[in-house]
């Protein structure tokens, strides 16, 4: 099978596409013929082996795992003797994080893993795109105990794990202000954001106004610079930098907290939960660019920017 192959860390031009040979499922798993997967940052970070401390998981001299990609959407091509929950030919969609694999035709995944029946609605590359991000914002989310009568502002609105935090806290009943670039406002407005502000034009930190949570979801801002923009009891939730994982310690029995959940766990409880709301038109895909396949090293370069519009597609055959 022809999968994109990642043998050094280092730029995008360290992909290539291979033929490989197709993974064999085990008893307890399923393989599933990927129609489309993504390109996210733990895909790219890991193809930098950024932070260089990650390197004792990914592997300290190259990637312990040749082909990445987490996220995908396919068809189940053959089942284990053991699987009872899926069959051939059913439609699939999941995450599989710390195995990577998905930037391939074949994976196999066990059947109790982050894994789902696709909703019919979707097409699978609405439902490659969609995983990583809501479960990255639900790891903070549900702590930091988002819901109607609290308030929250979602910082980086517009990528990945920002445009799931604000539908997710729109969801769960909370008042949303999304703070982003100018060219996003208007999308993360109809994701359900009450409030916008535009950061290129206003300093939300200078503005007078506090919230139960602040969520740096593009890894961007400080506790330091939140700390006065927090109402009292106030949260500060973190998806980037190490520091955080000292501050959440430190500020553990304050009154203003930081809250940094790693490593997040990935559940096929939760694939189910993103399922049923996908299917109650609760919550809808971002996609900004799509590659196929062949073409990972520019959806990387893309990826690489800093600047993409919620996910990056891949499609596969
Ligand atoms: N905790 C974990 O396990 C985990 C796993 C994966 C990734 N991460 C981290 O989570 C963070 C977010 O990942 P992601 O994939 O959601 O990000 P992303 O999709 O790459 O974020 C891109 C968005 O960030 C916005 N942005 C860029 N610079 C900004 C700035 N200075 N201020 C505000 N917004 C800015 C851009 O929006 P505008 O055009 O609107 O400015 C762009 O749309 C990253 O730091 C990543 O390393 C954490």
């Amino acid at each position: 099978m022809k999968a994109v192959v990642c043998d050094r860390y280092g730029p995008p031009e360290v992909l290539r596409i291979e033929d490989i040979e197709r993974p064999v499922p085990g008893p307890d798993e399923v393989l599933i013929r990927i129609r489309a997967t993504t390109v996210n940052r733990s895909d790219t970070e890991t193809r930098q082996g950024s932070p260089a401390v990650a390197r004792l998981l990914t592997g300290l001299r190259r990637p312990r795992h040749r082909v990445l990609g987490t996220e995908l959407a396919g068809e189940v091509e053959a089942v284990g003797s053991a699987v009872t929950e899926f069959k051939p030919g059913d439609a699939v969609f999941g995450v599989r994080a710390w195995k990577f694999g998905a930037h391939a035709e074949f994976v196999c995944m066990r059947e109790s893993a982050a894994l789902a029946p696709k909703p019919a609605a979707m097409s699978f590359e609405e439902a490659s795109a969609v995983c990583d991000g809501v479960i990255l914002a639900l790891m903070g989310l549900r702590p930091a105990d988002v819901r109607k009568g609290r308030s929250i502002l979602v910082y980086g609105a517009s990528g990945s794990i920002g445009t799931a935090a604000v539908q997710l806290s729109r969801h769960f009943g909370a008042n949303v202000t999304a703070v982003c670039g100018t060219k996003n406002l208007d999308l993360v407005r109809s994701l359900g954001a009450e409030q916008v502000i535009d950061y290129t034009r206003e300093d939300f930190t200078a503005n007078g106004q506090a919230y139960d949570v602040i969520f740096d979801a593009v890894g961007k801002h400080s506790f330091g610079r939140c700390r006065d923009s927090l109402n009292p009891g106030g949260i500060y939730l973190a998806t980037d930098g190490l520091h955080n994982l000292l501050l959440a310690q430190w500020t553990r029995f304050g009154d203003k907290k930081v809250i940094f959940p790693i490593p997040p766990r990935y559940t096929q409880r939760d694939v189910l939960f993103l399922k049923g709301l996908m299917e109650a038109g609760q919550y809808r895909a971002v996609i900004d660019q799509r590659y196929p396949l062949a073409a990972a090293v520019q959806a990387h370069r893309y990826v690489d920017t800093g600047q993409k519009t919620g996910n990056v597609v891949l499609t596969v055959g």
